[in-house]
């Protein structure tokens, strides 16, 4: 039997911090409102001219591939998340490839919002086992502050989102101690705009954006904060237990829980249902915000380099998004 495993992780945060009390000068907000409502002490944005959504991800990829001992090109596909590109089409994951020099191999672009990430692992899961590829490179990017509202009007949403990017390099193994033991998607379109940004779609009038489509907000984030808050808590529970059911495993076994970094009371919120001590669940949300397809391949990077995964463990990594989506991994370290 073939399976899949995680043989190397990195990740890329741009080096401007940008703290609460630096939002404060652009909208009407506090270092206490947001740290009591998500947890956030500070986030990163991107440096213009310096980093794009996929420098980031050829960084975060090439730390992957560094500790994986894996050459770029022995890369089979590269499967890459973000909401976020450079250019609207094509995607940066063919930005990436052609940073990386691995012209020809296949690139898959996905969407899939927060839960991003665990989607493109479940396809990389997916080709690994069937035996079409043995190495795969997985990656979450998102470059989000250009496109939140700094004003006291969108501070509901800006205060959440920071850039960076997370990787994965994925191979084949034949050890079915150490591997990728299931993934488990989920979406309902019915709650799509609870959580969107319109623009720049498709299906309207003219061809061109106008001031009127700006000034209405279509390029804005809309988010209705409290549905997504509702719906994530329970979904996250749902879809850790899903994974845990299906492998005849219980939630006592868990190592380490690595939920998407959506808000920390979301996070405390699971952890408590699933009754996990505090030690085995990772939250950096506290100094990156949501960084949405990124956010879990950053923290499970830096849980990695703490020595909180070890050969060995049950790592299940959850997340929650726009779509609404969710999905979860469990992953036999
Ligand atoms: O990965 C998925 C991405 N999204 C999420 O996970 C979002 C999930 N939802 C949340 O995290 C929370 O709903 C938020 C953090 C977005 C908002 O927290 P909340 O406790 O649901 O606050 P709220 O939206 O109900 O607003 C409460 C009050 C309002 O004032 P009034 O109407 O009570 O006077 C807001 O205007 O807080 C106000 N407010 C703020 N005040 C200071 C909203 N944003 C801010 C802000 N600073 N940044």
């Amino acid at each position: 039997m073939t399976y899949s495993k995680i043989t190397g992780l990195g990740y890329y945060v741009p080096e401007t911090i940008v703290t609460n009390d630096d939002l404060t000068q652009y909208m009407e907000t506090s270092d206490t409102w947001i740290q009591e409502r998500t947890g956030i002490r500070e986030r990163r944005y991107f440096t213009y001219g310096k980093d794009t959504n996929a420098s980031m991800a050829t960084a975060a990829s090439r730390m992957a591939l560094e500790r994986a001992g894996v050459d770029a090109k022995a890369v089979d596909l590269i499967v890459y998340a973000t909401i976020t590109p450079d250019y609207f089409f094509p995607g940066s994951g063919f930005l990436m490839q052609r940073e990386l020099g691995v012209d020809g191999i296949g690139v898959i672009d996905i969407r899939d919002q927060c839960s991003g990430f665990v989607y493109a692992l479940s396809i990389a899961d997916q080709f690994i086992r069937t035996g079409m590829y043995k190495t795969i490179l997985v990656v979450g990017s998102e470059i989000q502050s250009t496109w939140i509202d700094k004003s006291t009007k969108g501070r509901g949403v800006a205060v959440i989102f920071g850039d960076g990017a997370g990787a994965a390099v994925v191979q084949a193994t034949d050890n079915p101690e150490h591997r990728i033991l299931s993934t488990h998607l989920h979406a309902d379109g019915r709650y799509a705009e609870d959580l969107y940004v319109k623009e720049p779609g498709s299906s309207r009038p003219d061809r061109s954006a106008t001031k009127e489509m700006i000034d209405e907000g279509g390029f804005d984030v809309v988010m209705n904060g409290n549905a997504v808050f509702k719906h994530a808590v329970v979904r996250f529970t749902e879809v850790i237990q899903e994974s845990l059911t299906a492998n005849g495993l219980t939630k006592e076994d868990i190592s380490l829980l690595v939920p998407h970094q959506a808000n920390i009371r979301i996070s405390e919120y699971v952890r408590q249902q699933l009754n996990l001590p505090e030690e085995k669940i990772v939250n950096n949300i506290q100094r990156y915000g949501n960084t949405t397809a990124a956010s879990i391949p950053i923290a499970l990077s830096e849980a990695w380099e703490h020595g909180r995964v070890k050969p060995g463990d049950l790592i299940c990594l959850a997340a929650f998004g726009s779509g609404f989506t969710w999905a979860s991994a469990l992953i036999k370290w």
